[in-house]
C-alpha cells in the first residue's frame, strides 16, 4: 500500500499500552518502526540484521523524554540510519494522583517534564528533520482530560490542557512546510497506565483523604475495565492515511458524548457532572 508520509516512523514510549499497540500495529503494516523506552539499550550492529531479518521492522531505542541528550541521539541514529523520520507519534505519559492543594510544585513540574515539555522536547529535535524534507505527520497522544478536567488530577488535565494548546498552535506553524500535526484523545483505556500512576506525597495524611481514596478508586476501575488501546490504534491508523487529519479525535463512545456535553453546556453544569462521576 502507497505510504502517504513515507515509512519511517518514530514511536515515543512504544514498551506498553497504545504506543506498544501503535507500534505493533505499524510494522504489521510493513512501517519502519523505532519505538523508545527509557529502559531499552541502543541497538548493536548485530541486534539491527536481526530485526531487518524478521519480517515487520520494529526496533526499540533508549529514550527519556526528560533528558535532551537522550531524544537527540534516538533522532540521530534514525537520520543515519534512515535519511529521516516521516511519522511522529508522542505516546509518553503518566498520571500524576493528588489534589491541588496536596501537590507541590516539583510534582507538579515532574508531571508537565514528561507530558508536556517531553513532548515539546522531542517536536524539537524532530521537526527540522521534517522540514529538510518537507512533509511530515506528527501525533500526539492527549487524553479527554485534556477537554474535560478530572478532579484529583488536575495537574494531569493541566499537562494534557498545555498539551492541547501546543499542539494546535504547532499545527498552524508548521503547515507550510508540508507537515500535519494532529491529536487522539482516549478515554479510560486498560493498558500500564494505572500501575504507573503516581501518588503526591501529601496524599496520605490528606484533608481530601475520603473522597480522594473514593475518586481514584473510581478511576481505577474505569481504567482496568476500559477496553484494550484498539481504538485509539484505529485512529492514528486513519491519521496516517489522511493528508489532511482533523485536529483532534475523541475515542471511545462514551467520551464523545462527555466532548460534546462539554461544547453545549454551560461549564458549571458539566464541573457538576464530572463531580458527580467521581465523588
Ligand atoms: N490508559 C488510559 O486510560 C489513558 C487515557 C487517556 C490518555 N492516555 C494517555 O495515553 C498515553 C499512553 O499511555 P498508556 O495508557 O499507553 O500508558 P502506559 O502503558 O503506562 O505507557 C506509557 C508509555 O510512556 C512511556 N514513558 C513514560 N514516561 C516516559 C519518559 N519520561 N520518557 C519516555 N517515555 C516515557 C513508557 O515507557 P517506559 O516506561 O518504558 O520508558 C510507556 O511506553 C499517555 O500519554 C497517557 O496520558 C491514557
Amino acid at each position: 500500500m502507497n505510504k502517504l508520509y513515507g515509512d519511517v516512523v518514530l514511536v515515543v514510549g512504544a514498551s506498553s499500552g497504545m504506543g506498544k499497540a501503535i507500534a505493533e500495529a505499524l510494522a504489521s503494516e510493513d512501517y519502519k518502526v523505532y519505538g523508545t523506552s527509557r529502559k531499552a539499550e541502543m541497538p548493536k550492529e548485530q541486534d539491527e540484521i536481526a530485526a531487518a531479518q524478521s519480517g515487520g521492522f520494529l526496533k526499540m531505542l533508549q529514550l527519556d523524554v526528560c533528558s535532551q541528550e537522550s531524544i537527540e541521539r534516538a533522532v540521530n541514529f534514525i537520520k543515519e540510519k534512515e535519511g529521516g523520520i516521516d511519522i511522529l507519534v508522542n505516546c509518553p505519559g503518566f498520571a500524576l494522583a493528588g489534589s491541588v492543594e496536596d501537590t507541590s510544585f516539583e510534582e507538579a513540574f515532574m508531571e508537565f517534564n514528561t507530558n508536556f515539555f517531553g513532548i515539546h522536547r522531542v517536536c524539537r529535535s524532530v521537526l527540522p528533520v521534517m522540514r529538510e524534507k518537507s512533509k511530515g505527520l506528527i501525533i500526539n497522544i492527549s487524553s479527554t482530560a485534556g477537554l474535560i478536567p478530572v478532579p484529583f488530577q488536575s495537574f494531569y488535565s493541566a499537562s494534557k490542557f498545555a498539551l492541547e494548546a501546543m499542539t494546535e498552535g504547532m499545527r498552524s506553524e508548521v503547515k507550510p512546510f508540508g507537515i500535519n500535526v494532529a491529536m487522539v484523545e482516549p478515554g479510560d483505556t486498560k493498558t500500564g497506565f494505572t500501575n504507573s500512576r503516581v501518588f503526591v506525597k501529601d496524599s496520605k495524611d490528606s484533608a481530601y483523604k475520603n473522597v480522594f481514596d473514593s475518586s481514584i478508586e473510581r478511576m481505577i476501575k474505569d481504567e482496568q475495565s476500559g477496553p484494550p488501546p484498539v481504538g485509539v490504534v484505529k485512529t492514528v491508523m486513519r491519521m496516517i492515511n489522511s493528508s489532511n487529519p482533523p485536529v483532534r479525535v475523541v475515542v471511545g463512545p462514551i467520551n464523545k458524548v462527555l466532548a460534546f456535553l462539554k461544547r453545549v453546556l454551560p461549564s458549571r453544569l458539566v464541573v457538576y457532572i464530572v463531580s458527580k462521576l467521581y465523588a
